[in-house]
């Protein structure tokens, strides 16, 4: 009996042992992980004040690359991370550079030829007035809401996110292309009903969700990329991407911005079939067999040459802040995914040394590889997403 239960020890020892490594391998100190980022970012800033300009990303000959003065959809991304880190620290270095960097493009809220505004003006506008209730931006946010949804068109019931008429866009023999990534403007109109009680903004957004939803979904809750629209009938006319491998294919950045899009629907709805699909999405994700062990996609699940492809951190980075909003609300347990996910960016593989990558935080990010652009690089908006979900790592931790 006692030679049987000393089994049973040791058996459980080596299990318990066993279990160890993992645990640790996950383990998240986000405390110092917050201040090496808010060091590479100071650095980064740095540069930013040498050269007046907001940075994007590192070119294929590896030089830093600003956002264009005229319009880029990347750049409310900077200031949008300066506001976080003073969110995080206090220090007031970071509201005056988040400040000085959305300025530059602050006319820009009056564009009516592109979708990015709710990217550019929430995650930059959004968070100062978030921070300050400074009631300037609160009226920056209005007009860009004001202007976003000019491209809202009744009869597809979606806001048509790229002009046809020029650019590589104007090619593709496309109507009225609604791309997923367009999820992510509706958290400005989201907010901006809250902020304003004029529920126009919200309303538009609950139908552009409801139709994308109804479209852009296949039955494993993948997404293609881009769906085209009759802009008189509002009939599908072709379902193709623009960024994926292939318009049957499932864009890595695609499936994270729709986890992310739907779980902020679900936040200001509280709409169960908005949180359902956001299970659905994160769940195809997470349990993608061929995506490796550290949880980091390749820039496309279907891609031709997996092992032998990019990765997209800039991907893992917003599915891993969306994961923790979800983890939230949901029933299912996200916790393990959200563990691996972080600690993989946070390793070298994915955490530049400071002072290199141009002072970017995250390497091995991937723009567009159909349009031979930004593969493997640095990119402003993985960081922002990054820092956005350690300041939510941060306060779940302290919550539980
Ligand atoms: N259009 C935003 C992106 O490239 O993900």
């Amino acid at each position: 009996m006692k030679f049987i239960k000393t089994l049973i020890a040791i058996f459980t020892l080596v299990i318990l042992f066993s279990c160890e490594p993992i645990a640790k391998e996950n383990k998240i100190d986000v405390a110092q992980i917050l201040e090496k980022a808010e060091k590479q970012t100071a650095l980064l800033l740095k540069s930013s004040e040498t050269a007046g300009r907001i940075p994007r990303t590192v070119t294929a000959e590896g030089n830093m690359h600003w956002t264009n003065k005229n319009f880029d959809w990347t750049e409310g991304f900077f200031p949008g991370t300066c506001w976080y880190l003073f969110e995080h620290t206090n220090d007031t270095i970071w509201k005056n550079a988040a400040d000085k960097y959305q300025n530059k493009f602050e006319g820009h809220k009056n564009r009516t030829d592109n979708h990015d505004l709710g990217f550019v003006f929430n995650s930059s506008y959004g968070n100062g007035y978030r921070l300050t209730k400074n009631e300037a931006f609160k009226d920056v946010m209005l007009t860009a809401s004001n202007s976003l949804i000019t491209r809202f068109n009744p009869a597809v019931g979606c806001i048509q996110s790229w002009d046809v008429e020029y650019g590589w866009q104007s090619k593709r023999n496309w109507q009225f292309p609604v791309i997923i990534d367009n999820m992510m403007n509706l958290e400005l109109l989201f907010e901006v009903s809250e902020l304003t009680g004029d529920t126009t903004y919200k309303d538009i957004a609950i139908s552009h969700a409801n139709t994308t939803m109804k479209n852009h979904f296949r039955e494993d809750y993948s997404s293609y990329h881009v769906v085209d629209y009759d802009l008189i009938t509002g009939e599908v006319r072709a379902k193709q991407t623009a960024q994926g491998f292939a318009d049957n294919s499932s864009w890595a950045r695609g499936q994270a911005w729709a986890v992310y899009g739907y779980t902020v629907c679900y936040r200001y709805t509280k709409d169960v079939k908005y949180l359902e699909l956001a299970e659905h999405i994160a769940n195809y994700i997470i349990n993608y067999k061929e995506t490796p062990k550290d949880g980091i996609p390749y820039w496309d699940y279907n891609a031709q040459n997996i092992p032998n492809e990019p990765r997209d951190a800039s991907a893992a980075a917003i599915t891993v802040s969306a994961l923790i909003e979800l983890n939230e609300y949901s029933k299912q347990d996200y916790q393990n995914s959200i563990d691996k996910i972080l600690s993989s960016l946070a390793s070298k593989e994915y955490t530049a040394e400071l002072g290199t990558n141009h002072n970017f935080i995250l390497k091995h990010s991937v723009g567009s590889i159909p349009h031979n652009n930004e593969i493997d690089v640095p990119l402003n908006y993985a960081d922002y997403y990054y820092v956005e979900a350690l300041l939510r790592y941060k306060s779940f931790l302290s919550k539980n």
